[in-house]
């Protein structure tokens, strides 16, 4: 199945395998990260970038796919929508069954208010599921949250929002216990004390998991926890509207029942938006480690209703998504493969830079070394890098990839792979939104009684974030978007409910002189290969 110059690249990094397991790589500096990223990281090439002409953020840039969606006509005309009754009504509304969305219904349910999931899909499809390394936490004697903030801020360029950050880094010690005290399975020691390793950036080892389907671990449980308790969750249902009230505030849902389009109406309080990310619009034509739902759904309705976007232009490539074979291409391979010894190796079977360097900066090495010094491996779908993974049992011993990667042991073993025997090629995957809706300390959007959390926000981790940051947002944020929207409901008195921004929307969009026949939100991926029959309606 390996083309010959696998096989003959192979043979290299075999022959080169235990000088290159004993090599310290030196990191880059910062003049030489910014000119690597500047030339090679896809965030950085200006014409797959659009400025937006109306809403919030009009005049900034983001992804030419996300801007066509920004200014689409809505899958609903609102004066064919009758809000004087409503099919569901309750103190707090969250949209998005994923890890965000989850935690928050658990804190809005322990708060004492009514609460209840809507999703498009089922509970646990989405992006928490197939997290994989682990999450992170200054839990250890060696470590402290001010140095966790230290890291995740100049990892992310310095353009986190500091009140968002500190948050992040102060509220994860209390995350890992809630989630420990909830039945998380994390990895322990024999004592009972938590294993935690690097992750890509990271100064000291503070990433907890369960083995490497962390992200499943967490939302099994989360999952649990949420039917245990009896809140209603009403699944393939997606909200595809807001609804404000005639004060401006956020009063609810539009949501369709997507196996019959039939169009309901979601009364609350306040509503909370855990819609996620958006790795299935596949940005420049990158594959994804995402959820069949990662659409960007919830920028569109709180872009529509008022809500403002923070950092949308900026998009993280994981560096290692699978690159061969091809049933598995952007499949997410963890950074964890790296944290416990695999080496990035070129195709002459050199190492050719620190295997953990933030994820951007590691993305755009990998990239150079194919586009640019030629050292790639030709694959069916483009080039790959070797991740050296016999590496990882030279260094810790026999038995230590099924002990702590099992998840990456099956997946390629399913493919006739052994990774305990070979090298695997991998290269950069869409995996994550930097950006998203701009939130204040209180999850609140810029939309009264619109609050957010999870991968929808934008802001916390800046231009980049580091592994495990995301389950940990997922956590601290979606915990404290149930609590602050539980004490929000219940001092709100709804007014009467309106469609007008959908209507005043539509209409900035045609003086702007924006015409065509998309509509948004997407909901699901576009891949009928032209059927329009197969499309998602
Ligand atoms: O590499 C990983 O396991 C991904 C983790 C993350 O995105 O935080």
């Amino acid at each position: 199945m390996y083309t010959e110059q696998m096989l003959e690249s192979m043979k290299k990094v075999a022959a080169n395998r235990e000088a290159n397991a004993a090599l310290e790589p030196r990191r880059m500096t910062a003049e030489e990260k910014e000119a690597l990223l500047a030339k090679f990281h896809p965030d950085y090439k200006q014409d797959e970038f659009a400025i937006l002409s109306v809403g919030g953020n009009k005049g900034e840039k983001v992804p030419t796919e996300l801007r066509a969606l920004l200014e689409a006509k809505s899958r609903i005309n609102p004066a064919d929508i009758d809000l004087s009754k409503a099919d569901y009504e309750t103190d707090v509304l969250i949209i998005g069954g994923g890890g965000a969305g989850a935690s928050a219904a658990i804190e809005a349910d322990e708060a004492g208010a009514k609460t209840m999931i809507v999703t498009k899909l089922r509970i646990g499809d989405a992006n928490t599921m197939m997290a994989e390394g682990g999450i992170q936490a200054a839990d250890k004697p060696n470590d402290s949250p001010a140095i966790h903030y230290l890291d995740a801020f100049g990892g992310g360029h310095f353009a986190a929002k500091p009140e968002l950050l500190y948050k992040l880094v102060t509220e994860a010690p209390e995350a890992i216990q809630w989630l420990n005290d909830l039945g998380v399975e994390f990895d322990k020691m024999p004592d009972g004390t938590m294993v935690t390793t690097h992750g890509g950036g990271t100064s000291r080892k503070r990433m907890h998991a369960a083995k490497d389907y962390s992200g499943a671990e967490i939302m099994r449980t989360l999952r649990d926890e949420v039917l245990n308790r009896g809140i209603p969750v009403i699944d393939f249902t997606a909200a595809v509207e807001l609804i404000l009230d005639e004060n401006g505030n956020c009063a609810g849902a539009v949501l369709m029942n997507m196996e019959t389009n039939e169009l309901l109406i979601a009364k609350a309080k306040t509503v909370i938006l855990a819609t996620g990310g958006a790795g299935r619009l596949h940005y420049q034509g990158f594959p994804t480690s995402n959820h069949y739902g990662a659409t960007a759904d919830g920028l569109v309705l709180g872009y529509r209703a008022g809500a403002k976007l923070l950092y949308a232009d900026t998009l993280q490539y994981h560096p290692t998504g699978a690159a061969y074979p091809e049933q598995i291409f952007g499949a997410l391979v963890t950074e964890k493969v790296r944290s416990i010894g695999a080496k990035l190796v070129n195709s002459d079977g050199e190492v050719f830079m620190h295997p953990l360097e933030t994820r951007d900066v590691s993305a755009a090495s990998i990239i150079r070394e194919c586009q640019e010094r030629g050292k790639g491996i030709e694959t069916s779908d483009g080039q790959g890098i070797w991740l050296d993974t016999p590496m990882i049992e030279l260094k810790n011993g026999e038995g230590t990839i099924e002990k702590r990667i099992p998840a990456m042991l099956r997946m390629f073993g399913k493919y006739g792979i052994d990774i305990r025997k070979e090298p695997i090629l991998i290269y950069p995957t869409l995996h994550y939104q930097n950006g998203g809706l701009d939130i204040d300390a209180d999850c609140m959007t810029k939309v009264e009684n619109l609050f957010a959390a999870g991968e929808v926000v934008g802001g916390i981790h800046g231009r980049n974030r580091l592994m495990g940051n995301s389950l940990l947002d997922i956590i601290v944020f979606g915990r404290d978007a149930g609590k602050a929207a539980a004490e929000k409901a219940k001092s709100v008195n709804v007014g009467k409910l309106t469609l007008a921004h959908v209507d005043a929307f539509a209409a900035e969009c045609e003086a702007a002189g924006i015409v065509g026949d998309t509509v948004s939100p997407k909901l699901l991926p576009t891949y009928t290969h032209g059927n329009p029959k197969f499309e998602a309606k």
